[in-house]
């Protein structure tokens, strides 16, 4: 390749993925070249890849490109293989079909049971998860036809992701983008551990603090907590498939792609989340309180920078002062009624996780605490997380080892069983 890029699947990074044969399906949109992304997201973790793009798809995208990434041959239509009759054959043999993307043509099909080409065949053979990841133009996602097309796979288990929000072709913008590859990656395969996600917070307002707060010292120095946000990130990511109005408020985090649709609100200090939280404490129904958050901050902020060895020896004793606690503040308001939302809190312990769990749970009086084990730096940054949930009620559920994203599912399965 003139690139010096391999295009074949490479080592398996993520020790507990069991290796997997995964059909990427193209239409015919704009974002086709966008699937290139994605081929190579699972093949890089050691997934047999074979795609099937539709005959426009090939307009867009040229099958050798397909052909080289997934190290696979690549047809369109029924009638190319016939001895191998190959739309049951990959149909049977798929462990999981995501097309990326599905125009509103490809889901009509899809939705009426067509089996018109070879991607539409093999999906209706297919008895693995199917995910569709739409990207169209807003009037079209929009419009009534393609509403009941999706309302008819969904109802039959079939994932029909949100679309993402954001400049569509033209200058236009609104839902209906492809949400970024890797995301995508990352919410089929969370479909294909945790089943098809359904909607159930429709109408829900959610509001979730994510990242780490920082706390200046002087205009170059910061006292600060880590977090890279995936967690609350992710949680964004659930709640918004399962059909929620979601606003995240978010502290310092990795570069992370927001959930699609979210409002996302950018803080730097705790006092500035504070703030942001409990103005929307109001509105919603259920509230996160995933951000590590700094719970001291400097007494004064200097307004130049520091300098070491002056007299006064600014920088070798800073005073502190003690932050607001963010989360008690917010279950004060559902104390006082100035909200009904369930409120979820986070611990990250290092040792006698349960037992310190058990008395934060009781001293912030949220409804749910999610307990996590960070010993030895474990979970920071990482895109897999474990821990325990704890109700106010006295359960307990233990959380297994999942990536950030099927954490996210158990807890919003517990939240929802909570608050019904
Ligand atoms: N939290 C908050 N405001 C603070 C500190 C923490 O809202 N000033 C929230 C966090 O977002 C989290 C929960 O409280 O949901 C527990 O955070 P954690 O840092 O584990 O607990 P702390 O209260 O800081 O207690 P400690 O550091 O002593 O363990």
């Amino acid at each position: 390749m003139s690139e010096g890029v391999s295009t074949q699947p490479q080592a398996v990074p993520d020790g507990a993925h069991t290796p997997a044969n995964v059909i990427v399906g193209v239409a015919g949109g704009i974002a086709a070249y966008k699937a290139c992304h994605l081929i190579r997201n699972f093949t890089e973790r050691g997934d047999s890849v074979r795609v099937i793009p539709t005959e426009n798809a090939l307009r867009f995208v040229g099958a050798a490109t397909f052909e080289a990434l997934s190290g696979n041959p690549v047809d369109t239509g029924v009638f190319t293989r016939v001895d191998e009759v190959q739309h049951v054959r990959l149909g049977q043999e798929a462990d999981l079909i995501v097309v990326a993307p599905a125009t509103a043509d490809l889901i009509a099909r899809v939705a009426t049971g067509r089996a018109d080409d070879l991607l539409t065949s093999t999906i209706l053979v297919a008895t693995c998860p199917v995910v569709l990841a739409p990207a169209m133009h807003t009037e079209m996602w929009r419009n009534p036809a393609t509403r009941a097309n999706v309302a008819t796979l969904r109802e039959r288990g079939i994932t029909v992701l949100e679309p993402a929000h954001g400049r569509l072709t033209g200058k236009d913008s609104g839902p209906g983008r492809l949400p970024e590859p890797d995301v995508i990656a990352e919410l089929a395969r969370t479909v294909a551990a945790t089943g098809p996600f359904e909607r159930t917070l429709e109408g829900k307002r959610v509001l979730i603090s994510a990242g780490g707060t920082q706390e200046n010292i002087d205009p170059v120095r910061f006292i600060g907590n880590r977090s890279s946000g995936k967690q609350g990130f992710a949680l964004g990511d659930i709640a918004a498939q399962r059909g929620a109005a979601v606003t995240i408020v978010a502290g310092n985090t990795d570069e992370l792609e927001p959930p699609a649709g979210a409002e996302v609100v950018r803080v730097r200090s705790t006092r500035d989340l504070e703030r942001e939280m409990n103005e929307r404490a109001a509105d919603a129904d259920v509230i996160i309180m995933a951000a590590a958050v700094a719970d001291f901050r400097p007494e004064s902020e200097a307004g130049t920078k520091l300098k070491k060895g002056t007299s006064d020896d600014a920088l070798s004793t800073i005073h502190l002062v003690e932050n607001p606690d963010v989360l008690k503040g917010l279950v004060a308001k559902r104390d006082a009624g100035e909200t009904d939302a369930t409120i979820i809190g986070f611990a990250a312990e290092t040792d006698h996780e349960l037992e310190h769990g058990r008395a934060k749970l009781a001293r912030k009086g949220a409804d749910m605490l999610m307990v996590n084990s960070v010993s030895g730096g474990g979970v920071f940054g990482q895109d897999r997380n474990r821990g325990w949930l704890l109700a106010a009620g006295g359960g307990e559920e233990e959380i297994p080892d999942g990536t950030k994203h099927e954490v996210a599912v158990r807890i919003w399965d517990a939240v929802e069983r909570l608050s019904r």
